[in-house]
């Protein structure tokens, strides 16, 4: 049953899908599509506002992460699917918003502030970077959200949304709808170095990685760093491999590595192995049903040829209406 609620979610391309797109975001849109009218959208012009310097995969990255979701399950018949650039009247919002949106919320923005620190690497002082709030805002309103599926570490940019949406109804007239995040409750799955799984950090496990790949990662993949030899005790939960655990293996396989682990009755390379035992299934069946678009690339752009006409029916419907409420 579909009701009023609409949802509303990107992820950047910035790179392949890896796990940590699936069990953070992708698992949860894949639930929803069956209970709410979805949009989902792969944000290539947010991969622009740190890719800038070389954009000559952005493409590639969103089309191959839009093939990945739909082998994951995200039926073009449930949910609206698309590519943002597709989809220009984003940038329309966008610049409309940018004209109310004070400078002081986005310098604010503890997220612009990290990353600045942490991508020291790549010049980010840029009207785009600062303003990437401003496009998520853009995004959000086209397709008047209501709710909006994302990580602890974009509740930030969802509360400037709602700021900058709050500011838009009081100068215009109430026309756009503030969002609510959903946020999953998940603990967060660790990548091979212990630390989130992230492209930048080049500690993922990709979807489309070979299965030879993938085995080599889970078996050099970090262990509780207390346990140093097999005779000693371990604690799963300080275990980056045991969120993988967690995900893929059933509650029985859990509690005995869990006790295994506890009483240095099983090794880490048990561990691993019986990871592989559910891991290794799961994704053989994926790359089989991502195979199949691979051979038939026509597919994708028909599915996407569809999203982006759904979407910009909607987009342009509340742009009519933004368009009137400024007297434009
Ligand atoms: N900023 C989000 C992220 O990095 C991606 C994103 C872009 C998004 N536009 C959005 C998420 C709109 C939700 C709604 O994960
Ligand atoms: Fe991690 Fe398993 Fe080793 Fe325990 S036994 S430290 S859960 S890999």
């Amino acid at each position: 049953m579909k009701n009023s609620i609409r949802v509303v979610s990107g992820i950047r391309s910035t790179g392949e899908t890896h796990l940590g797109h699936y069990f953070g975001a992708l698992k949860n849109w894949i639930a929803l599509q069956h209970q709410y009218e979805c949009f989902f959208f792969a944000a290539d012009w947010h991969a622009f506002t740190t890719e800038y310097k070389d954009t000559s995969h952005i493409r590639s990255f969103a089309l191959n992460n839009v093939a990945d979701w739909l082998a994951l399950g995200l039926h073009p018949e449930k949910a609206t699917i698309f590519i943002q650039s597709h989809v220009p009247e984003h940038a329309e919002l966008y610049l409309i918003f940018s004209m109310m949106t004070p400078l002081g919320w986005l310098e604010r923005n503890p997220t612009y502030k990290e990353q600045i620190q942490q991508l020291q690497n790549k010049d980010l002082s840029m009207l785009g970077f600062l303003g990437y709030p401003v496009l998520q805002a853009a995004d959000i309103a086209l397709y008047r959200g209501t709710q909006v599926p994302v990580g602890e570490d974009q509740l930030s940019h969802l509360e400037l949304t709602r700021e900058i949406i709050r500011r838009f109804n009081h100068l215009y007239g109430n026309l756009l709808l503030e969002p609510e995040a959903l946020l999953s409750d998940a603990p967060k799955l660790l990548g091979s170095d212990g630390r989130k799984m992230s492209n930048s950090y080049g500690n993922a496990i990709y979807l489309s990685d070979a299965k030879k790949v993938v085995i080599d990662k889970v078996m050099t993949y970090m262990t509780d760093p207390a346990r140093k030899r097999r005779q000693d005790p371990g604690d799963p939960f300080k275990c980056p491999l045991f969120t993988l655990h967690q995900r893929f293996s059933g509650v029985p396989v859990i509690h005995d590595v869990i006790s295994g682990c506890q009483t240095a009755g099983i090794g880490c390379i048990d561990c691993k192995k019986k990871l592989l035992e559910s891991l290794t299934p799961w994704h053989d069946a994926f790359l089989e049903r991502r195979h199949d678009l691979t051979v038939h690339p026509k597919k994708v752009e028909e599915i996407l040829e569809a999203g982006v006409r759904k979407a910009t029916l909607e987009a342009q419907k509340t742009l009519l209406d933004v368009r009137g409420a400024l007297k434009l």
